[in-house]
């Protein structure tokens, strides 16, 4: 059995959870059940992150001190991703006095060790984005990215980040699955072409109060990317009973592209200072836009995930999110597009599939899955379809792609479908000693359908569960061990019919 340590980002609580966080969540959820059904040991790490000037403000603007408006938005999160049904191993919070220790530990042992220095600096300090610019990356005056900067100039703090360039970059070219998609690597490789400078880490607390003190300066707070990114790693010390410390490096870290640098720049430089291994694989995904726009707060064109999850059920969403976008590719969000998902592959290629199988063996068979039968072509090339379709969702999981995944089962329910057709067992029944023909074919289509059952468990848990137990099965598969061999559905289990699983949507017009 082997360990699988991942992590999405800390979300800012400066807003309330949107689209965007729900996906890196539901993404991290998804991975984490597969791999806890590949028979792997699985650490699932979340949170929120709550220092620094964007959450002071935020608190200012809601008229509260920055604890008050904290611990009140973070419950937030942990309430929408329970409602997406995301089965976290630990929820850490910046605030949280282990992970401030962990923080003072680390600064303490880079200041000792020269790791950091005090300077004078200036430079265009860019609120949203809580980072500084120099003058020649500034864009008619403004952040690269379009906010305004202003200029400062003051004592701070700085880790010694240039150190590391060369030796970022040489692992960034031997270790090609740290930084995937690769051409996220090749961005970060073209900014490492540059000279890399030294990290600013500290932020006076006459200007920002909000964060964790400097333990060599009481003057100074640590700058909130600083603190933040250390949580993959104190987390791992206090967040899951007792100290998994050794579980470190972590095998994966899902992000939005929009958080690139600090996470493959700034955290392997200073995991590399601290004397730590850098992460095994840092996955940046793609946008979700609204109208090709990206969907943000600042832009106010935000879906709040909830709301949909009420239209489609939270199965749906989950699958619509993992299915639709191919991480590290931008993707559109529209009801429509869900309506549309939902209608012609879970209604019409999973749901009618098992619909026929279920109804027919009602009708006929007693509620009873009906005996194994003699194995034909048909059954043995059903049964190779399921096989590969196994070894098709353990491949795209090892590299992250839940939608390759999720075609590879998809095609398996239509591979169901056309088995159905072929032996057509609703004619079979009807004719003269048909009736083993009848049921050997609908034994083998359940039995596919079982594999559908186990194999897209970690993207809809709750609408799987219910296929199995329609399939007179357990509704939570011990495993892909479940799926080792063709023909483990007893005979003689209990089908049961119901409504069905998966009904077509019809586009509301409001
Ligand atoms: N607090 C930092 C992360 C610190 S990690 C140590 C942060 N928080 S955030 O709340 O602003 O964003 C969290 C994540 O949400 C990012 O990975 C970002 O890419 C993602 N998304 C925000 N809007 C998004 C979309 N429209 N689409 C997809 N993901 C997006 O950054």
């Amino acid at each position: 059995m082997s360990r699988f340590y991942l992590t999405t980002p800390l979300y800012y609580v400066n807003a309330e959870p949107h689209l965007g966080h729900a996906y890196t969540t539901v993404l991290a959820d998804v991975l984490a059940r597969y791999h806890r059904l590949m028979g792997d040991e699985t650490l699932f790490l979340t949170g929120t992150d709550e220092h620094g000037q964007k959450v002071e403000q935020a608190a200012r603007e809601a008229g509260l001190d920055p604890k008050a408006h904290v611990d009140a938005v973070s419950p937030r999160f942990a309430a929408a991703w329970e409602k997406l049904g995301i089965d976290y191993g630990f929820f850490i919070r910046t605030t949280m006095p282990e992970h401030e220790a962990v923080v003072a530990r680390v600064l303490t042992d880079l200041w000792d060790r020269g790791e950091i220095y005090a300077d004078e600096y200036a430079g265009w300090y860019d609120v949203s984005e809580e980072r500084f610019y120099t003058e020649k990356e500034l864009v008619d005056g403004m952040s690269p990215a379009g906010n305004e900067v202003e200029f400062i100039r003051e004592k701070n703090y700085f880790f010694r980040m240039s150190k590391y360039q060369q030796a970022l970059v040489d692992h960034i070219e031997a270790n090609p699955t740290f930084i995937v998609p690769e051409k996220r690597a090749n961005e970060v490789l073209g900014f490492l072409r540059q000279p890399l400078g030294d990290l600013c880490i500290s932020r006076p607390k006459s200007r920002l109060a909000w964060g964790i003190p400097l333990p060599f300066d009481a003057d100074y707070v640590c700058y909130v990317w600083f603190d933040a990114l250390l949580n993959y790693y104190s987390a791992l010390s206090f967040g899951f009973g007792e100290d998994k410390s050794d579980w470190w490096p972590a095998d994966l870290h899902l992000i939005g592209k929009d958080i690139l640098t600090t996470h493959a720049v700034y955290w392997p430089t200073m995991l590399m200072a601290a004397g730590l291994a850098p992460p095994r694989t840092i996955l940046a995904h793609g946008w979700w836009l609204l109208g090709e726009q990206k969907m943000s707060k600042s832009r106010g064109n935000v879906v709040r995930p909830l709301d949909t999850m009420d239209l489609y059920g939270r199965d749906v969403l989950r699958y619509f999110l993992m299915r639709e976008m191919t991480p590290g590719q931008d993707s559109n969000f529209s009801r429509e597009l869900i309506v549309e998902r939902n209608n012609t592959e879970l209604s019409n290629d999973l749901g009618n599939a098992l619909n026929r199988v279920v109804k027919l063996v009602e009708k006929h068979f007693g509620g009873r899955v009906p005996d194994r039968g003699a194995y034909g072509e048909l059954e043995r090339a059903l049964a190779g379809v399921a096989r590969e379709t196994v070894d098709a969702v353990v491949a795209e999981i090892g590299r992250f792609h839940p939608n390759g995944a999720i075609q590879a089962v998809m095609n398996l329910s239509r591979a169901v479908n056309r088995y159905l057709e072929a032996r057509s067992p609703w004619k079979a029944i009807k004719e003269e000693g048909g009736r083993e023909l009848a049921g050997t074919c609908l034994y083998h289509a359940a039995e596919a359908l079982r594999f559908v059952g186990v194999l897209l468990h970690p993207v809809m848990p709750d609408k799987c569960a219910d296929l199995l137990r329609r399939l007179g099965q357990d509704p939570a598969p011990t495993g892909f061990a479940d799926l080792l061999e063709w023909g483990r559905l007893e005979p003689g289990a209990p089908i049961s019919a119901g409504e069905p699983l998966f009904p077509r949507y019809e586009l509301e017009t409001d």
